[in-house]
């Protein structure tokens, strides 16, 4: 069943916080929030130690207090269960719930998300915790929803506590049986690794060069994404239990060595996701570094999300400033930037938009984190600015549900991404052609989706899935295993193109390299055979690819291909060794073509790609867009809208072809027609275009 969150119409929320502010201020609070559209409100997802102030003591007062509020003036809650921030008296009574540094040193009080998702204590304790709030809660007419915990594996990913190095332990007897079977599989046989007990393997410990074995860092990652899930599941299963059939059951934000999918897919009826685009700044990180996407570079997270929930929720819209007081030195968003980055979140499907936060925190480590209002509770122009989205999205309330286009998808699996960190060949050559591709989709107006393969108890991916595009890129399959080369075949024969890129299918699913000609399983696919292949390192002349006369970046990595049974060449490498070599091989097979590209792909060369193929600027016979806007299309009964994404600080013009109307406005644009910086246009055809 599809997890997309189920508006009536786009919704905007906000997280509060009541703990923190006095109860004087609570109802003119939520009267203010209606006053600028707020209809639904995120709460308690910190608040353990009002509910249970000492253990076993369970107190409901303070929250039913501020419930009856929300009942009386018809605001909606999401109800955060408060397990990301564990109370002071149950981690000094109970220290094995705390996580650890890789040396052992236990994280302690002061911040959150200290604990661990593996200790049966900790485990014990949120049964306890959630299923005395459910019962409690679930009941209350306010309550829509419920969120588990929040922002799993934020701040820290790894987790080396003395009940994590069990849970691996008895992970790896689950998963390979027997400790020859495990020995086999990790290649312990290497600097005599072998294992000859259980109890002598742990998750990563300090290593001389600070390095592990490769195959137990993959199984790291894997088993801490099983824990993960599993301590979600357990969480929405008590909850389960009381909630009634409308609430839904959520999380937030997406983080890494976490399958998010199998997550949703278990746990949970969607995801949501925490959006904060000054994060992809770089200019305010560096201010020297020449500009990139910056904010629009969000829209790939954006994706992300929309891959697990085709709708999906924004739980947390970056509405101010950002820092702790101890790190990150964010600059407030200009005027118009918190309505372009919401209608980005809702190009890309959010239904549901809640700002983080009410009012900017007077006390803690997040002082500097900005939210709606100032300190001082005073009108400012970011609440007139919510105003004006409030205003705009009454034009646009009935877009909820329906779905982002794409006909072009890149294919993500995790364990290329979590093989891909430790492994240096492999993932910074990954990071770069994702970039490469995302930001040629952007600036050609190529709307993509993220596909990502799964092949698990909730969802196996099928070639139905895959032939809802008509391009796939799945750059760098490293592992790659026959199940899923079957897959992409069969795709390919039924009429999709498909581009794979340097350094596929040399590795099995624990990140071992068999021996067999390269591109393994991809071989027959592409009509292809890796003769050679080598790393571009630093200082070593730039090697470009000659296609059709035009010559094309082909860097960090190469391949040095053969075409075979019957593939065609369609480019020569120029420079280096290899001069001449083959560079890129199509091969047609059934209905569909596959090419591979001994190289990974800067913008400029996935831009060549999507040009020569036929699949650069889809709606170029309806707009010029310049390269400086998003377009992202979303489509209900069978009318499609165009969102077009000004994230400069200057006007730009589009060149309109057919007379369509901004749904925002209501103005008709035909011919040249001008955004605003920081503008948002959302077009349809109008009735005579066509
Ligand atoms: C999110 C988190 C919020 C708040 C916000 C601003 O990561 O869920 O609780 O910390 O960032 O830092």
């Amino acid at each position: 069943m599809e997890k997309s969150i189920r508006m009536e119409k786009t919704t905007l929320g906000v997280c509060y916080y009541p703990e923190h502010w006095p109860e004087e201020l609570w109802e003119d609070d939520l009267l203010r929030m209606k006053e600028h559209g707020i209809e639904i409100i995120r709460i308690a997802e910190f608040a353990w130690s009002v509910f249970e102030p000492n253990e076993g003591v369970y107190t409901f007062e303070f929250f039913d207090l501020f419930l009856e509020l929300t009942k009386k003036h018809n605001i909606k809650v999401i109800f955060g269960t408060p397990t990301a921030t564990p109370p002071a008296w149950l981690t000094h009574k109970y220290p094995e719930v705390l996580n650890a540094k890789v040396d052992g040193t236990l994280y302690r009080h002061g911040i959150r998300r200290h604990y661990n998702y593996n200790s049966p204590k900790y485990r014990e304790l949120t049964t306890k915790i959630v299923e005395r709030l459910a019962k409690h809660y679930c009941s209350h007419p306010s309550i829509i929803g419920w969120q588990i915990d929040n922002e799993f594996n934020c701040e820290v990913n790894v987790f080396y506590s003395e009940a994590d190095h069990k849970a691996f332990r008895y992970y790896l007897k689950k998963r390979f049986g027997t400790l020859d079977a495990l020995n086999e599989a990790m290649g312990t046989v290497f600097w005599n690794q072998t294992y000859t007990s259980w109890d002598e393997i742990y998750l990563t410990r300090p290593t001389v060069s600070n390095s592990t074995n490769p195959h137990m860092s993959l199984e790291e990652k894997r088993f801490i994404s099983e824990s993960v899930i599993s301590y979600c599941n357990l969480q929405a299963e008590i909850i389960k239990k009381y909630k009634t059939d409308s609430q839904f059951i959520t999380t937030n934000g997406l983080f890494d060595h976490l399958d998010s999918h199998e997550m949703t897919d278990l746990a949970l009826d969607f995801i949501t996701y925490d959006s904060y685009p000054n994060f992809a700044f770089d200019t305010w990180a560096d201010p020297k570094k020449p500009g990139n996407l910056n904010d629009r570079k969000w829209s790939r997270s954006l994706t992300k999300t929309r891959s697990i929930s085709p709708n999906f929720g924004i739980m947390e819209q970056q509405s101010g400033a950002g820092g702790w007081d101890s790190r990150m030195k964010q600059p407030a968003p200009k005027p118009g930037q918190m309505r372009l980055w919401t209608f980005q979140s809702i190009a890309h499907g959010a239904d549901f938009i809640s700002y983080f936060r009410w009012r900017t925190n007077w006390i803690g480590t997040e002082i500097y984190w900005h939210g709606l209002n100032d300190y001082s509770n005073l009108p400012n122009r970011r609440l007139s600015e919510l105003k004006t989205i409030f205003n705009d999205l009454q034009k646009l309330e009935f877009l909820a549900g329906s779905k982002y286009k794409a006909a072009v998808a890149y294919i993500k699996d995790y364990s290329n991404e979590w093989d891909g960190e430790q492994d240096q060949w492999h993932g910074p050559l990954d990071r770069f052609s994702e970039e490469g591709w995302f930001t040629a989709a952007q600036i050609n107006h190529v709307p993509m989706d993220y596909l990502y393969l799964r092949n698990s108890s909730t969802k196996k991916t099928s070639v139905e899935d895959l032939c809802k595009y008509k391009l796939l890129i799945y750059p760098h399959a490293t592992i790659l295993t026959e199940e899923t080369a079957i897959l992409l075949k069969e795709y390919v024969e039924q009429g999709g193109t498909l581009i794979m890129g340097a350094r596929t299918g040399y590795k099995d699913e624990f990140g071992r390299c068999p021996m067999r000609p390269m591109p393994g399983f991809a071989a027959e696919i592409c009509g292809v055979r890796v003769t050679d292949y080598t790393h571009l390192g630093p200082g070593e002349e730039a090697v470009f690819a000659a296609w059709d006369g035009e010559e094309i970046e082909a860097p960090i990595f190469n391949d040095i291909l053969e075409a075979r049974d019957g593939a065609k060449t369609l480019a020569a490498f120029k420079g280096n060794y290899y001069d001449g070599a083959p560079a890129l091989v199509e091969n047609k097979i059934g209905r569909g073509t596959a090419y591979y590209f001994g190289a990974g792909f800067s913008t400029s060369t996935a831009t060549v790609f999507l040009s020569k193929l036929g699949f650069a600027k889809p709606y170029g016979s309806m707009f010029e867009i310049p390269e400086q806007a998003e377009l992202a299309v979303r489509s209900k009964d069978n009318t499609d809208y165009y969102f077009v994404l000004n994230y400069m600080p200057y006007t730009i013009e589009l060149n309109v072809r057919i007379p369509m109307e901004d749904v925002i406005s209501g103005t008709i644009c035909n011919g040249k027609c001008k955004i605003d910086k920081y503008g948002v246009l959302v077009l349809k055809t109008t009735s005579d275009s066509w």
